[in-house]
């Protein structure tokens, strides 16, 4: 009977059941995974998935879950084995997941008070929180999102329709105009915001960076400057705190007083950054965010939380009307009369996760500083591995990191190899580690030569992690280069 599936009071003991029973595949996987990754292809997995049939249920939960762990859950990417150094992935924290299972279990939809009462309340508490953190004044507002680039994109939405109504209107001539100045170390999500808005990608202005990858600030004033010479209108500034390659946090007390002279809409983009509004270490690296006109902050990045857990803050809670629209069915201008609380009028999303009661798990449970001594720990890890790859021969290192990124290449000082071979074995060195299984880096390009990355998000990850990962990438390069035939064992780990 399809209906015995619906969650209702008849059949509540079986969802009390079924969830605890994913719950219990989920913690298998976890406890027993020796590495971060299985190393299969596609091309082994394409078939298993292929060979479903999603048109003959299987009927059983039971049935669906032993499968899932053949399709997905055996081969899945774990983010909480300490040797998973790749992106911006944290580890998760138990009362966010407990939250997870709650907000998903009453599905409550985020748009209105009528279809979610308290979690209206919920999420708005917490973004005052947030803004507070920030330290942005009474007025200040915002809204969850479903991650950083969503809130980017809000943010400049904001910021040109704010620039718009000050040149007098939507014309196709003032669109043409409006220029968004973010530096070369920004995020994607700047240039595909420009696009989505119709501005196209010639709207970004790329703005040099200095050797420790933050936004060259003579640069931005030249820009802003000539700019306003060249009869455009410079619509908003983007500062990055914590860039996704180097963890760099642009100098937002110079920045900020560049956008205040030049009348222009600061946008921070703090997704990665955010964790260290909790810390009671490193706060003073985000000083100058309180004078932002919106901030983009990433839960799901620094606060260890799962996906999805964004917000967009604003300074002015005014702003957010240029995404509000009164729609008849669902939060009429008479509501707003009524001052019946509702998200929707701040958000380009309608229904919309409860994503917020997970934070608030988290805070209930662990409190601010929890988070934030979780998130200075890995910002210490980094700067302990910077120390080791420095003094290594065998690898150059780009930048020493504000949080918690290093970008690096096998680069044996002694040997007389190409940029192009190092190249290819810093590449390949990447491939064959992920392939192994043992370990998992990213990549990216400095200066049109690629690199290694690591991206140090879990507090599990110790240094001697970190040393036995560089010693693996160093052994598959070696091999790669035909300078040895096998990499090394991994040790047994401490915490074994
Ligand atoms: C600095 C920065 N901003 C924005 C984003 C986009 O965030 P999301 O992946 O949550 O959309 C990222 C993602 O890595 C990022 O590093």
């Amino acid at each position: 009977m399809p209906d015995s599936h619906l969650l209702e009071a008849a059949t509540a003991a079986d969802y009390r059941y079924w969830i605890n029973a994913g719950a219990e595949r989920v913690a298998t996987r976890v406890a027993a995974a020796t590495g971060p990754f299985t190393g299969v292809t596609p091309a082994e997995l394409e078939p298993v998935v292929g060979a479903i049939d999603l048109d003959r249920p299987l009927g059983d939960p039971a049935a669906a879950l032993d499968e899932l762990d053949r399709v997905y859950l055996r081969d899945a990417v774990y983010f909480h084995h300490p040797r998973y150094l790749a992106h911006l992935n944290c580890p998760v924290v138990i009362p966010a997941l407990l939250g997870e299972a709650v907000l998903s279990g009453v599905n409550s939809s985020l748009d209105t008070w009528d279809q979610s009462a308290g979690g209206t309340l919920i999420e708005r508490r917490l973004i005052d929180w947030t803004a507070r953190r920030i330290g942005f004044g009474d007025d200040a507002d915002g809204v969850f999102t479903s991650g950083g680039t969503q809130s980017n994109l809000q943010g400049l939405l904001l910021a040109r329709d704010e620039a718009v109504c000050r040149a007098g209107g939507h014309a196709p001539s003032v669109l043409a105009k409006l220029r968004i100045l973010a530096s070369e170390c920004s995020h994607f999500s700047v240039v595909k915001a420009a696009r989505v808005m119709g501005l196209g990608d010639e709207a970004v202005i790329s703005v040099p960076c200095d050797q420790l990858r933050q936004m060259r600030t003579s640069a931005l004033a030249g820009q802003l400057a000539q700019i306003k010479r060249n009869g455009l209108i410079p619509m908003a500034v983007v500062a990055t705190a914590g860039t996704t390659d180097f963890g760099s946090i642009d100098p937002l007390p110079a920045i900020s007083g560049l956008c205040a002279s030049a009348g222009v809409w600061l946008h921070v983009d703090a997704a990665y950054g955010c964790g260290l509004l909790a810390s009671t270490r490193r706060r003073h690296l985000l000083a100058g965010i309180e004078y932002a006109d919106s901030v983009t902050v990433d839960y799901h990045k620094s606060f260890f939380q799962p996906v999805s857990s964004s917000a967009l803050i604003v300074r002015d809670r005014r702003t957010l009307s240029h995404v509000t629209y009164h729609a008849d069915y669902l939060n009429p201008e008479a509501s707003a009369q009524r001052r019946i609380p509702n998200q929707v009028d701040k958000s380009l999303q309608t229904t919309r996760r409860f994503d917020a009661l997970k934070l608030w798990l988290t805070l209930r449970v662990m409190g601010a500083d929890g988070v934030g001594e979780l998130f200075d720990e890995v910002v210490d890890l980094a700067a302990a591995t910077w120390d080791a790859l420095d003094a290594d021969p065998r690898f150059e290192v780009v930048v020493r990191p504000q949080l918690s990124t290093l970008v690096f290449r096998y680069r044996p000082g002694e040997q007389a190899i190409s940029a192009e071979l190092c190249d290819r074995a810093n590449l390949y060195a990447r491939e064959a580690l992920a392939a192994s299984g043992a370990a998992m880096v990213a990549g990216t390009v400095v200066d049109g030569r690629h690199y290694l990355k690591f991206t140090l998000l879990n507090p599990r990850t110790a240094l001697e992690d970190t040393a036995t990962v560089l010693d693996l990438l160093a052994g598959h390069a070696q091999v790669f280069l035909g300078e040895s035939s096998q990499v090394p064992d991994i040790p047994e780990p401490a915490y074994a």
